[in-house]
């Protein structure tokens, strides 16, 4: 068997632990040759490729990123390169010239759509949910998710501190898209007073009432908001539009709407930090690291089983699978009911 490895959309910390779990998975129990596809699926057009053995993937457990390069706007059904045509054939015949029997593919809902496009093509796929968003569906955790809040919960940590000595209003926008769960965790983990999310709706007055409220006693206030919360208005904050691209909105900047609001309102300053990229930079928590072996091997494993059209899945704290079609290019929010909103609610934080 020769199994093509490829990592699409944006980085995430664990890629390459699931790179090198899946290859010395391959290559011990399933006697395999691993080639890795550079940038994503762009690799398939222009195929720029590596061989991965033992030896190439050493040392990658802990290292953040994708020795692979990834790339998040490339889909060959619709390629950027080429006015948006579809240049899939040209995929394909790289396949072949390969000689890839399959493909495991390792990214986020965008990625598991064209693979599951590939595989009506006839060429065998199996995905890995890669996301800190953690909004894969039919999975209830993708790697990255927990490194991702461990960064926005040393961030809360680090704000307090001014916060509390300065007695300001400090606010930390996450990533997440649309899904609250990055801010709604993150925001616990790091004692947020107020977290706000994509999934309810944000009262500004009633978030300054509550400001205002601890503006005497304890001083200060900490909010955590997701990047796809929306305020009053309804709108959400679009730092820039991204044409020809499969997700062509780039979100940020809601921190900022709010704290131009709330300084209209409090006599306290109130400062935002927007946590961007560095969610997304650096070694995957242990957490993280463990979860991406366990996929990494259950991919090899549905590999030699010869499963194919499937995307790995964490449910409770058991790895298993789902059908790639079930998941492609869908969701999954944080629901109104979860529990962890009555968790939250019940100690006394604010959400919205
Ligand atoms: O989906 C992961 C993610 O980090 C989102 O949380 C964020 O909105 C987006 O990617 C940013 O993408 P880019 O790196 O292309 O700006």
């Amino acid at each position: 068997m020769h199994i093509g490895i490829l990592t699409g959309g944006g980085d995430c910390p664990g890629l390459n632990a699931v790179i090198r779990a899946v290859t010395l998975a391959l290559i011990n129990e399933a006697q395999a040759r691993v080639t890795g596809i550079e940038q994503g699926f762009l690799g398939l057009l222009t195929g720029r490729s590596r061989p991965l053995d033992a030896h190439a993937v050493e040392g990658l457990l802990a290292q953040g990123g994708t020795v692979l390069g990834t790339h998040n706007r490339c889909d060959p059904f619709h390629f950027f390169g080429a006015q948006g045509a579809d240049c899939s054939a040209q995929a394909m015949d790289c396949v072949r010239r390969l000689g890839l029997d399959a493909l495991v593919a390792i990214g986020g809902d965008g990625t598991m759509a064209i693979a599951h496009r590939f595989e009506a093509l006839g060429l065998p796929v199996v995905g890995v949910p890669k996301t800190i968003d953690n909004d894969l569906f039919h999975t209830d955790r993708s790697f990255g998710f927990d490194s991702a809040v461990a960064v926005v919960a040393d961030a809360l940590d680090r704000l307090e501190t001014t916060a509390r000595s300065h007695g300001r209003v400090m606010i930390a926008e996450t990533m997440g898209r649309y899904a609250g769960w990055i801010a709604l965790e993150g925001g616990i983990a790091g004692g947020a007073d107020v977290i706000l999310l994509p999934e309810l709706p944000v009262d500004v007055d009633a978030v300054a009432a509550h400001c205002r409220a601890r503006e005497i006693d304890p001083g200060y206030t900490l909010i955590c908001i997701g990047e796809g919360a929306r305020l009053q208005d309804g709108e959400l904050t679009v730092r820039e539009r991204i044409a020809d691209s499969p997700d062509p909105l780039r979100l940020g900047g809601v921190g900022h709407a709010l704290e131009r609001a709330l300084s209209q309102q409090l006599d306290s300053e109130v400062r935002t930090t927007l946590l961007g990229h560095v969610q997304r930079g650096g070694s995957p928590t242990p957490f993280d690291r463990v979860l991406a072996t366990r996929f990494g091997y259950h991919a090899a494993e549905l590999v030699r089983q010869q499963r194919f059209g499937r995307m790995v899945t964490l449910q409770g704290d058991t790895v298993g699978s789902v059908a790639i079609a079930e998941v492609a290019g869908r969701n999954r929010c944080v629901p109104t009911d979860h529990p962890l909103l009555r968790t939250v609610r019940g100690i006394g934080v604010m959400l919205g």
